[in-house]
């Protein structure tokens, strides 16, 4: 429908502009002229209404480009994760209001018999396509055999699956791709952050920097490489470090207050950094910070990942050093996007992804 509605737009404006540009010469040139110029705007008067008629057949051939009708099944590792319920809820929204499709989103509680259990609801219901956020990202392998033997393609969203499952997909030929982000770009983003401080991390100089890292879920590749790469700035760039504390933080709010006031019961002054493998940590991370009367900034500085409204507004107070947007808007609109055409049949690539992007102040 935009389609046309651009082409028809787009030739009222070739009208309209080849009418004024007759008209100007009209005034400007003498009257033996005029011929050829009605002979241009015929010429393109017809290359316009051909256009539209190319624009109107390809819409009739491939109407369900819309997705009006089209049966999607979501299902999301759980509901209760601040990032990814931004990102469900735009996924929705985006692909009701934009191509009409039927979409029905399911919480896999953080249980990953339960979402197969759901999975394979959907597969009897008879999707035309399913959209993934597994629980456990080595599930990969088998949900991608079961939608593949029940001839449903699947969009893999969010915790990016093995290399050699992406490449069996591709050899094979089989109806599944990734869309996500390249989790290495935010860490190595959070350790530029803390590089771009005056003392690059070093705020006591003793030649060192010490940090403590909030990690989110150690099986969730998103967690392992913002782990290794915010770090792996910091000593590519030459810094030495000293980790301090490095637990799990699941990805939660209140296990990200808990890690960290604990490290701070046990290192004090000693912690100089604190990584957070995303927001919601971070935020955790800041109520024990603050507990704690220290200044941040000052004498600490902190980063997470995702770019949560409470994150960036916490860094425009001065109440965390800088965060990476996770860009839910991109990722689901892509994701959408690719469910749609598979849906309609169409080969797609193994593999998207979006940038990451910085934050400070
Ligand atoms: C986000 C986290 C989120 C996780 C869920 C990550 O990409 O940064 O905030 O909890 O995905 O899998």
């Amino acid at each position: 429908m935009k389609k046309v509605l651009a082409v028809v737009l787009a030739s009222m404006m070739v009208l309209s502009l080849a009418a004024c540009g007759g008209g100007d010469k009209k005034e400007t040139e003498a009257p033996k002229e005029t011929p050829k110029a009605t002979e241009a705007a015929k010429e393109t008067q017809a290359a316009t209404e051909a256009a539209k008629e190319t624009a109107e057949k390809a819409t009739e051939a491939a109407p369900a480009a819309n997705g009006e009708g089209l049966k999607i099944g979501v299902c999301i590792y759980k509901f209760d994760d601040n990032f990814m319920t931004l990102y469900r809820q735009e996924l929705q929204k985006y692909l009701e209001e934009t191509y009409g499709a039927e979409v029905t989103v399911v919480d896999g509680k953080g249980d990953q018999a339960e979402q197969t259990n759901q999975i394979d609801n959907f597969i009897s219901q008879g999707v035309d396509v399913l959209i993934l956020n597994l629980v456990q990202a080595s599930a990969t392998e088998t949900v991608a055999k079961t939608c593949a033997d029940a001839g449903i393609p699947a969009v893999f969203i969010n915790r990016e699956p093995d290399a050699t499952e992406l490449e069996r997909w591709e050899s094979e030929g089989v109806a599944a791709t990734y869309v996500g982000a390249d989790a290495r770009q935010s860490g190595t983003f959070q350790g530029e952050i803390i590089l771009d401080t005056p003392n690059k991390g070093d705020i006591n100089g003793d030649g060192k920097v010490s940090y403590i890292m909030l990690i989110g879920d150690p099986e969730n590749v998103d967690a392992q490489y913002r782990t290794e790469f915010s770090v792996k700035a910091l000593t590519d760039a030459g810094m030495e470090v000293e980790e301090l504390f490095a637990q799990r933080g699941d990805w939660d709010q209140a296990k990200g207050q808990e890690l960290t006031a604990n490290a701070l019961a046990q290192f004090g002054d000693q912690i100089e950094v604190v990584f957070a493998n995303n927001d919601a940590m971070a935020l955790g991370a800041i109520e024990a910070i603050e507990a704690e009367d220290r200044k941040m900034n000052e004498d600490i500085y902190l980063v997470g990942v995702d770019a949560l409204d409470e994150a960036t507004a916490a860094i425009a107070d001065g109440r965390m050093t800088g965060t990476v947007l996770n860009d839910h808007m991109g990722q689901s609109h892509t994701a959408a996007d690719v469910a749609i055409k598979m849906a309609n049949g169409e080969k797609v690539d193994t593999k998207y992804t979006v940038d990451y992007v910085k934050v400070t102040e």
